[in-house]
């Protein structure tokens, strides 16, 4: 039976109906509100808003919940690979044993980039970000693999070519910014070992791929592979609503993962904890420079906006860097430090009543620096893992039933009318 929520405008009463989710989650549904009552709601940064109903994933934020298509992400990160788990995301369901082959085989098919797209590379400046250089190169594919006349068999296609290509775009800025040779992709690899053999393999030193470290990289991926509403899920769903190609809205999710309060935080704790190792500060007067509001300083890693407990993906992170440490035994002073920031804080009365806990990022650079990935592609890592969520999220948003093109509304709050005043006049 349908909820209602009544209010009264300028004396009159309206009401609009409740949607409630499978999990019990509760909206207003204000789709008519302008219509009917002529204002519109005023919600900066979205705290309050819901963008869409989704079939993905499900996040409890007070209970530390995450789970893809219904599966808890503790089970996936135990028991699944990345593909089988971006399977999971893009097509809703676990894929059998013969889907996972020929999913695995459709990766592989499409690994390799046009050599063209080489020239690209070698022309960025050597300083360039590899995220920029990846939004980039994500666009360009565009170019190289224009839209298939069929609707079905272009989606299928390009999720696959993108879920593929990625790696290969990474790995191969990374050579090229190396000024090192460019290692193929390789058909007997699965997927996350063919990315590591990508970026580290050399003829000078062939790489030795460890299994403990493929087992940490398709962690990685699949702690990062979806999220609900993110900024740049958000940001792919806009775009994506223009009906613009998969390519140019994925590459406006690359862009907006990058900043440092989203997905680039990743790449700026390992620069908070190497700053701090370096000036030797105390981990307690970092905490109160977090605290101080005449300082700019945040604690990166730390705070979330649906997370008020410890973000789930933290946790599994943190064991997943003590795992791989010990495994190699390797005493990274980083992991020692952000173990001691996290004590600090988590005793310190304004993180408490701030609800402010590791997120993802917190621990995950550590895992990065570990397998070797340099810090600035540690986004580019995050962007990878974020791929199969994406892609999901944009096909849910492009059936027909959710299809809308996304275009908020404002209060304009600026100079009311006023004449034009000529140059002259002006003083
Ligand atoms: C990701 O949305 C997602 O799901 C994102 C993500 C994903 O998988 O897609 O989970 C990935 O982006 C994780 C977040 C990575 N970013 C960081 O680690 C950067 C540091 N964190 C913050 O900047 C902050 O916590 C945000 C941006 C993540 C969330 O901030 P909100 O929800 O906008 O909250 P806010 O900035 O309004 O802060 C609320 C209060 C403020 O204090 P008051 O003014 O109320 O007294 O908490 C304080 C803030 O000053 N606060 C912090 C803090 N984060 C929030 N104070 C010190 N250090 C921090 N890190």
């Amino acid at each position: 039976m349908t909820e209602y929520i009544k209010f009264i405008f300028e004396g009159k009463t309206f009401e609009f109906p409740v949607v409630i989710g499978t999990e019990g989650e509760k909206a207003l549904d204000i789709g008519s509100l302008r219509n009917k009552t002529g204002i519109i709601t005023l919600d900066p940064g979205y705290a309050n808003t819901g963008s869409c109903t989704s079939d993905i994933t499900f996040m409890d934020g007070e209970k530390g919940i995450l789970r893809y298509r219904g599966i808890p992400i503790e089970q996936l990160a135990e028991y699944s690979s990345f593909r089988e788990t971006a399977y999971l995301l893009i097509h809703g369901e676990l894929p059998t044993e013969n889907k996972l082959k020929r999913f695995s085989v459709m990766l592989n098919d499409h690994s390799p980039v046009h050599e063209d797209m080489q020239y690209f590379f070698r022309n960025f400046p050597r300083a360039s970000h590899p995220m920029g250089i990846l939004s980039s190169m994500v666009t360009a594919l565009r170019s190289f693999y224009p839209e298939l006349p069929d609707m079905e068999d272009e989606v299928d296609t390009t999720v696959t070519r993108l879920l593929s290509k990625i790696r290969t775009l990474a790995a191969m800025s990374y050579k090229i910014s190396k000024g090192h040779k460019v290692v193929y992709p390789r058909p007997d690899l699965p997927y996350c070992a063919n990315f590591l053999n990508m970026m580290f393999d050399s003829p000078v030193r062939p790489y030795e791929i460890h299994e403990d470290v493929v087992k940490a990289l398709n962690i990685f991926w699949i702690l990062h592979a979806d999220h609900e509403q993110n900024c740049s899920t958000s940001a792919v769903r806009l775009v994506g609503s223009g009906k613009v190609s998969l390519y140019a809205a994925i590459s406006a999710g690359i862009a907006a993962l990058w900043g440092p309060l989203h997905g680039g935080a990743n790449q700026a704790v390992i620069e908070m904890l190497e700053k701090l190792a370096a000036q030797g500060t105390d981990v307690k007067q970092l905490v109160a420079r977090a605290k101080d509001k005449n300082d700019p300083f945040r604690l990166m890693g730390f705070g979330h906006r649906v997370y008020k407990t410890y973000d789930p993906r933290a946790k599994i992170m943190k064991a997943t860097c003590d795992k791989l440490l010990t495994q190699f035994n390797i005493n990274d002073p980083l992991l020692d430090l952000a173990k001691a920031l996290e004590e600090v804080a988590s005793t310190d009365d304004y993180f408490i009543s701030h609800n402010l806990y590791p997120n993802v990022d917190f621990y995950s650079g550590i895992v990065l620096r570990t397998i070797g990935i340099p810090t600035n592609m540690f986004t580019v890592m995050f962007a990878i893992g974020r791929l199969p969520g994406w892609i999901a999220q944009w096909k849910e948003s492009m059936d027909e039933s959710q299809w809308k093109l996304g275009r908020p509304r404002q209060i304009y709050t600026g100079p009311v009318e006023r004449d034009f005043v000529p140059i002259e006049k002006r003083s």
